[in-house]
Parts: C-alpha cells; sequence; structure tokens
C-alpha cells in the first residue's frame, strides 16, 4: 500500500518536474529586436515560430493533470467559516479551484491577448509574455541587489530539513494546494521569519487559462495563506514564469507583485538525472564570484528532497549574507497581516 505521505510526495515532485520548461533560452538569444537587418529579423522570426512548434514542451507531465494525485487525500488545514459563508463551499478545492466572483475584479480593465499554450508563444511582443521573451514590467522584480535563493512549489515533507539548515532568512512562493495540506510547516516557516509568497493554487501554466480560470488560481491561493498564515501575500512567482499582460492586469488587482527570477539553478533536473549536485553547486559558485557583491535571485524548489538537498549547498557557498524579496526592493512582507488576538468588536 502506498501511504499517503509518499503520494504527496509524488505530487510535489511532479511539480517540480514540469518546472523544466521555464525559460526557452534559445528564443532569448535570437531576440529580433536586438537586431536591425530587416533580413535577420524575418529569418530569426520565422525560426522563432518553427522553434515554438517543435519544441518538446510536454515531455512531462502537464501539471493540470498530474500523474498521482490522489483526490482522497485531505486537506489538513480545517476551511474556515469566513470562507465557507462566502463561498458557499464546505472544503478546500483539489487542482481545479472553482471561480468565485469578487466585487473588486474590474474585467473591462483586462487586456485581450489571446490566451496561448506552454511552448506555443505568441507571434509578437505585444504581450509582454516573460515565459516565452523574457519580457517584464516595471512593477515585475527580476532580481535583488543580493544574489539571494528563493524556493518554490512547498510547503512540502521536505521542507523542514531545509528549515533546519538555512542560515538566512529567505522567500517560499506556496501552493495553496500544498499549503492547506501542510499547514504546520507552512507556519513554521513563517513562525521563522521566512516570507510567504504565493505561486498559486494548483501551479497551471496561468497563459492558457480563462480570465476567470486565472483568478480562481489566484483567490485560492490567497485563502489557503489567510485561513492557514493570518496574512494576505503580497509577492507572487507564476508557474513556469507564465506571466504576460493579460495575467499581470489580474495579479495586480489582488494586490499582487509579480517575482521572477535572473538566474536558474535548474535543481528539478536532479531528479532526472540530467544534471548533478556538483553541476548546481558549480553554478552558484561562478554566480557568486562575478563581482564583489553579486546580485541576483536564484529560482530553487522545495518541493523534493533532492532539491533541498542542493540548496542547503547553496545556502553554504553564498553565505547568510541574503535578502527576502521584499528587502530586495524596500517592500512591506505582506499585503496584510491578521493579528488575531486583537478582537473585533
Ligand atoms: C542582412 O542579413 C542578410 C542575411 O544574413 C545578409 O545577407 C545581408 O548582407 C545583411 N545586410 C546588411 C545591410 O547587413
Ligand atoms: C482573511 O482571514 C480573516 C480571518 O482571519 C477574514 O476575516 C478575512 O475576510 C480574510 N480575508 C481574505 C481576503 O481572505
Ligand atoms: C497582537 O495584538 C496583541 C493585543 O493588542 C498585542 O499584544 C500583540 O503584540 C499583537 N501581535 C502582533 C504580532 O502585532
Ligand atoms: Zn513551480
Amino acid at each position: 500500500m502506498i501511504s499517503t505521505k509518499c503520494i504527496s510526495i509524488q505530487l510535489s515532485l511532479l511539480f517540480v518536474l514540469v518546472n523544466s520548461l521555464s525559460i526557452p533560452n534559445h528564443i532569448v538569444s535570437n531576440s529580433p529586436i536586438q537586431n536591425n537587418n530587416e533580413t535577420h529579423l524575418k529569418e530569426n522570426q520565422f525560426q522563432l515560430e518553427i522553434e515554438n512548434i517543435i519544441r518538446p514542451a510536454f515531455e512531462v507531465p502537464k501539471a493540470s493533470l498530474p500523474v498521482g494525485w490522489d483526490p482522497n487525500i485531505l486537506s489538513q488545514e480545517p476551511f474556515p467559516d469566513w470562507l465557507r459563508s462566502f463561498t458557499g463551499l464546505t472544503e478546500w478545492p483539489g487542482l481545479d479551484p472553482p471561480y468565485i466572483p469578487l466585487d473588486f475584479i474590474d474585467f473591462n480593465s483586462i487586456p485581450n491577448f489571446e490566451p496561448y499554450n506552454q511552448g506555443i508563444c505568441p507571434g509578437t511582443r505585444d504581450s509582454c509574455s516573460f515565459d516565452c521573451y523574457k519580457c517584464v514590467e516595471p512593477d515585475d522584480i527580476l532580481s535583488c541587489d543580493k544574489l539571494s535563493q528563493t524556493f518554490d512549489d512547498g510547503p512540502s515533507p521536505a521542507t523542514p530539513k531545509l528549515l533546519d539548515h538555512l542560515t538566512h532568512k529567505t522567500t517560499f512562493f506556496t501552493l495553496g494546494v500544498n499549503v492547506v495540506r501542510y499547514p504546520e510547516i507552512y507556519r513554521r516557516a513563517r513562525d521563522s521569519g521566512h516570507l510567504m509568497g504565493s505561486h498559486t493554487y494548483s501551479h497551471k501554466f496561468l497563459p492558457s487559462l480563462t480570465n476567470e480560470e486565472i483568478i480562481a488560481q489566484i483567490e485560492w491561493s490567497i485563502w489557503a495563506q489567510n485561513a492557514t498564515g493570518n496574512h494576505i501575500p503580497k509577492w507572487w512567482r507564476p508557474p513556469y514564469g507564465g506571466i504576460d499582460n493579460r495575467i499581470r492586469s489580474i495579479s495586480r488587482q489582488f494586490g499582487l507583485q509579480a517575482v521572477l527570477w535572473d538566474y536558474d539553478s535548474f535543481d528539478w533536473q536532479l531528479l532526472s538525472n540530467q544534471r548533478t549536485e556538483q553541476q548546481v553547486l558549480d553554478d552558484a559558485r561562478r554566480w557568486k564570484s562575478q563581482s564583489n557583491n553579486p546580485r541576483g535571485l536564484i529560482l530553487e524548489h522545495d518541493g523534493a528532497l533532492q532539491t533541498v538537498n542542493v540548496g542547503i549547498g547553496v545556502n553554504e557557498i553564498l553565505g547568510s549574507d541574503q535578502k527576502k524579496v521584499s528587502e530586495c526592493v524596500g517592500g512591506v512582507d505582506y499585503g496584510r497581516v491578521f493579528n488575531l488576538s486583537i478582537k473585533s468588536i
């Protein structure tokens, strides 16, 4: 019999695995915008389209249909009364959270860019897609003035080991579906002073979703964090870096700011033996040695033991002189923090 814990780990692994498609580097380096030669531009545009079509984007299972997902694993965090009365539901949703309309969302202000599937990029840069073109908007956080680690896809059964070893305050971008399954681990990370951001509710590729589905991914992740940690997130990271101006327009309406990354550890490749721990650590040493005061945000994961182990190694290399994302930009940790010991009248 497979234990509940085992299945949960499998799910976490999956979330890490599907992160493999984060940044199509070849597209970035073929950037037509930096080429003034018209012929070149057309050729590159053509090549870009070809590569988008043949890019093996679906070699790994998609997050929307994770293999090994067992709907019988119950969330541990009780479904709060305020959420029951607001949504009419009685339990936390699974991987397809329902859209619950919210008064403050202005649909008219959401730009009408076409949804696109993972790996099938829009032909133009108009929508400022990060996953396709590494395009960022002024309010996106791409880097940090101190080279700092960040951890996505948790909390997971592997997270406590990371918490035991980290020598600095770091940033976790958590999945709502995992927050309510591992609430004690979530609260332990929060109580240790780490910054808890959102990584959506169930790790879908947002550019492929309707506006309502994107709202559902964001609202339920906020509710999971609020129910579990009594705070509303301020910082979020789109799964696979999947963000464009349609998605930004929605996340801004929740008061969320997008955090991307400029260094990818590719730590998830440890799970399929495409990469060794040594290679990840060598990269970290190289990034650190680039200057006397190295800067950057490193993408890592706390969804699996392998990525946690290498995360501890990276921490040993970089040391404790790191920042939380909020500190990188001189911002607040949360959109709002509720103090439950103050009784409301
Ligand atoms: C533009 O690029 C094409 C294709 O590489 C090349 O044949 C042509 O000489 C270039 N023209 C200029 C003005 O650089
Ligand atoms: C957050 O939780 C508090 C209860 O602790 C609740 O009153 C409030 O409505 C919630 N807000 C959101 C946006 O989830
Ligand atoms: C919460 O409120 C109580 C009562 O006013 C206060 O003593 C406590 O310091 C507050 N805690 C935080 C974290 O602000
Ligand atoms: Zn992720």
